[in-house]
């Protein structure tokens, strides 16, 4: 047997050596994926300072990560925000943003359109806890503000409703909110921070499912919570407490997917666009589309100066749930599945998946006919994207 006679055994110096980490002094191009657990500091007095906030750096992934911190501030950036932090999930970001503003007693007032998700967090956790909610139709501004009591803390929206399409009024919203002394959260998801940036508008925390349009790939989840120092110092001891941080490389995929945002939101835009026209047409088995770039849109003149553009989100009534069905069975191209913001054309009815959580009359108050599909319009070619909603109308008209 070999025996290296003074040295260290073979274990010993094959951690050492693959765990040597490259010092270099130029910045590499994409951001690298600092897939680790934990960083090694120069002695006990720095990893306690690290620790304990005395001083800038890194201890323990699940505290700080520089690729989930590039994310977080590449997107803060983006979002006009003073602070960011990446989240293994929307959902995480959205019930850290929640539950660091709240606490049992207080109220939070929340738009009757959304994300079922969201709605399951309050009414099965957050209730839990001691936190009322009341919802209301956040397009109606004087409901909104009799809603708020002198224990609201919080009024969430979301900039573009799930599955509606109503879009909010942020500006009118966070000046209603602020008046009250209140925290206005918006879940800027369907718009993206290229479509609308909520922070200039008033919000004071922005949630992002990164999972969507940022990512824009379905390959990865992720979220994001960005607002003012303040607040973030709350999200921040939430996130490290409750373990919420992104995977490095998700954090990766997502900072990748930002490079791209712009354009793909652009064209994403235009093809939904073009597919609410040619749905609006369809008047004998459409019953109404709902588009925040179409002159029909309730909300059409605040879509124009709120939005960029209108977006790849778009809904429409086919009347019942059956005729819903048959659409998206029909469907050739485009992927049956709950999730959005993808390159892939996804379709998908929010009463029996989105929604599934809501009961008939909570369907009802937040204005999700039976009959609404759901389309998130992806990268494909316009005329393909087209072409397959019409075929799918014929087989809904064949199945009358
Ligand atoms: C509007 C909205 N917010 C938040 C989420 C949650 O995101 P995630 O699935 O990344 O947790 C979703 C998911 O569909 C959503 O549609």
């Amino acid at each position: 047997m070999q025996h290296d006679t003074g040295r260290e055994g073979f274990s010993t110096r094959a951690i050492r050596a693959a765990s040597r980490t490259p010092r270099l002094d130029q910045e590499s191009t994409a951001v690298p994926i600092y897939q680790t657990a934990t960083f090694r500091t120069a002695d006990a007095v720095e990893l306690a300072d690290v620790l304990g906030d005395r001083r800038p750096g890194y201890a323990y992934s699940r505290i700080a990560n520089p690729t989930a911190a590039a994310l977080a501030s590449a997107i803060a950036e983006m979002e006009g925000a003073e602070e960011g932090f990446a989240f293994g999930t929307g959902m995480g970001a959205i019930f850290a943003a929640l539950a660091s503003q709240l606490a049992a007693g207080d109220e939070l007032v929340a738009s009757n359109a959304l994300y079922g998700s969201t709605r399951s967090l309050v009414e099965g956790h957050l209730r839990r806890y001691g936190v009322a909610a009341r919802y209301v139709d956040a397009t109606d501004h004087a409901a909104v503000e009799a809603a708020l009591s002198p224990a609201t803390r919080v009024l969430y929206v979301e900039t573009i409703s799930n599955p509606t399409i109503v879009v909010a009024d942020l500006a009118r919203l966070a000046a209603i909110a602020h008046r009250h002394g209140v925290t206005m959260i918006v879940d800027n998801t369907f718009a993206s921070p290229f479509l609308c940036r909520p922070i200039e508008l008033g919000a004071d925390l922005v949630v992002e499912s990164a999972t969507k349009w940022i990512g824009g790939h379905s390959d990865v989840l992720a979220g994001v919570v960005c607002g003012d120092a303040a607040r973030m110092a709350s999200v921040r001891a939430l996130q490290v407490d409750t373990g919420g941080i992104v995977a490095p490389f998700s954090a990766f995929l997502v900072l990748r997917g930002l490079e791209t945002l712009a354009v793909r939101m652009e064209r994403h835009s235009a093809t939904a666009l073009e597919l609410a026209s040619f749905l609006e047409r369809q008047v004998d088995v459409v019953r109404r589309v709902y588009y925040p770039g179409l002159a029909s849109h309730p909300q059409a003149g605040l879509a124009r100066h709120q939005l960029r553009a209108g977006g790849g989100m778009l809904a429409f009534d086919l009347g019942s749930r059956e005729a819903g069905t048959v659409f998206l069975d029909a469907l050739g191209l485009g992927e049956r599945t709950a999730s959005l913001g993808s390159v892939h054309t996804m379709a998908v009815h929010p009463p029996s998946t989105t929604h599934r959580q809501l009961d008939a009359e909570a369907l009802a108050r937040a204005g999700i006919a039976p009959g609404l599909v759901r389309v998130s319009v992806g990268l494909e070619d316009a005329e393909d994207v087209l072409g397959a909603a019409e075929r799918a109308l014929v087989a809904v008209r064949a199945a009358r």
